[in-house]
C-alpha cells in the first residue's frame, strides 16, 4: 500500500514538472510579432486613420496627396504596415521605388511625412519600443522614396 502511495506521488510529481516546463517552453516559443504587439489590424487601423489625419492636416506635404484615392492609399498602408510587422497580409501595393518615381520628394518632406507617422503612433498609444522599430523600418525605405 506504502508503495502504490509512493508511486502515485511519484507520478504526480513528474507530470506537474513536465507540465511546467511544457508551459515555459511555450512561453518562450511565443514570443509575441510585432503585429500583435502594436494590436493587429485593429491596432494598424487606428494608426493608419491617425496619420492619415496628421498628413491631411500638414500643409508640407498635404498638396502632394491633392488627387489621391485615400480609401485605396488607406488600405495599402495597412497591407503594408501589417506584412512589415510580421502578420497575416500580403501587401498588393507598388514597390516604393515605383510608388514614388518621378515624385522629386525632398529630405523635407520625407522628415514631415515621418514625424506625422510618429505622432500617429503616439497618439494611438503603441508602446515605445514598437514605436522606435517601426521608425526604423520606414528610415530604411528612405532611399527607395527621397529624390526617385
Ligand atoms: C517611409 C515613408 C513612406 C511610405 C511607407 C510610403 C508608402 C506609400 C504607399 C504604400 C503608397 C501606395 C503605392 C501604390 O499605389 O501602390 C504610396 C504612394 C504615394 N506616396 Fe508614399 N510613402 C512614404 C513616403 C512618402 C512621402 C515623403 C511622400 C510625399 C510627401 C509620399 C507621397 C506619396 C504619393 C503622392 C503617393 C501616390 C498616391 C496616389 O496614388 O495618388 N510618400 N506611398
Amino acid at each position: 500500500m506504502a508503495k502504490l502511495k509512493h508511486l502515485v506521488l511519484g507520478i504526480t510529481a513528474f507530470s506537474f514538472c513536465l507540465f511546467v516546463s511544457t508551459a515555459s517552453n511555450n512561453l518562450l516559443a511565443e514570443e509575441k510579432s510585432l503585429y500583435d504587439k502594436i494590436g493587429g489590424t485593429d491596432g494598424i487601423t487606428t494608426v493608419v486613420e491617425a496619420f492619415l489625419t496628421n498628413v491631411g492636416g500638414d500643409d508640407r506635404i498635404n498638396a502632394r496627396f491633392a488627387n489621391t484615392d485615400l480609401e485605396n492609399l488607406k488600405m495599402l498602408l495597412i497591407e503594408q504596415v501589417c506584412e512589415a510587422t510580421g502578420g497575416p497580409c500580403t501587401y498588393s501595393g507598388m514597390n516604393m521605388v515605383d510608388a514614388h518615381k518621378g515624385m522629386d520628394i525632398t529630405e523635407a518632406e520625407f522628415g514631415a511625412l515621418a514625424e506625422q507617422m510618429s505622432k500617429a503612433m503616439m497618439s494611438s498609444g503603441v508602446g515605445q519600443e514598437e514605436h522606435d522599430t517601426i521608425m526604423g523600418v520606414l528610415g530604411g525605405m528612405h532611399d527607395d522614396i527621397v529624390g526617385q
